[in-house]
Parts: C-alpha cells; sequence; structure tokens
C-alpha cells in the first residue's frame, strides 16, 4: 500500500467528478455534501464504462404510487452507459431490484492533507 496525491481539495465539489490516475489505474474523486471526500475506481463495475463521464445527483424514492421524493443529492453517481447508479456513502447500487447483483463501486482510503488529497492504494 502506497499514499499518492491524486488531486488538490479546492479541486473538488459536491456533485463534481474528479478524473485522475495512479499509475495507469484510473480513479475517480468527488466531495460529498458532508464535505468527506470519496476516491473510487474509475471503471463501473457493470461493465467497465468510464465513470469520468457519469453524473452526481441523487436519487428518487417513492413510499406510494404517484409520490417521489428526490434524496441523497451528492451521494448518487450514475453511470453514463447503462444508467445503473451507484451509492457514494458505500459503493453499492442504488437501483431496486440489483442488491443481488455483485456490482459495487471500488472505494479507497482516502485523506485531505493539508491542500492535497491523498489516496492509498
Ligand atoms: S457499464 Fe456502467 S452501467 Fe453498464
Amino acid at each position: 500500500m502506497a499514499k499518492h496525491i491524486v488531486c488538490r481539495f479546492d479541486e473538488l465539489d459536491v456533485g463534481k467528478i474528479t478524473p485522475a490516475k495512479i499509475g495507469r489505474t484510473p480513479i475517480i474523486v468527488s466531495k460529498l455534501p458532508s464535505g468527506q471526500v470519496r476516491a473510487m475506481g474509475g471503471r463501473c463495475p457493470h461493465q467497465g464504462a468510464g465513470l469520468e463521464h457519469g453524473c452526481i445527483s441523487g436519487r428518487t424514492e417513492s413510499e406510494a404510487p404517484n409520490e417521489l421524493a428526490f434524496c441523497d443529492y451528492g451521494e448518487t453517481l450514475r453511470c453514463p452507459w447503462h444508467g445503473f447508479e451507484f451509492s457514494l456513502i458505500d459503493g453499492r447500487s442504488v437501483v431496486p431490484g440489483t442488491g443481488h447483483l455483485p456490482m459495487k463501486l471500488r472505494l479507497f482510503d482516502v485523506e485531505v492533507e493539508g491542500d492535497d488529497v491523498v489516496v492509498t492504494i
């Protein structure tokens, strides 16, 4: 395991995907609404699309027909290819009915050291 500076903290924003590379390994970095930073593998666990082309937003929930609630803004990553959505909190798929599939974002340990975002891989 080694630490790698991947970007500056002031490059990050909620809802923004910041791409980086560690060696030849693509990763993406984003800031959550809580201020925490997440660093993830840059390839979708479904079929390998480049997640730097995805988008971060929220998701909708429904408790009853014709009622939708928008939630988890800044905590949901949508793949640009088939549109699967993943939680930036734990990396799991948030698409209903996909919990049985072995699809999960690869999350890396990340720290902010001074102005730098440092990923351990
Ligand atoms: S490659 Fe990402 S959802 Fe299919």
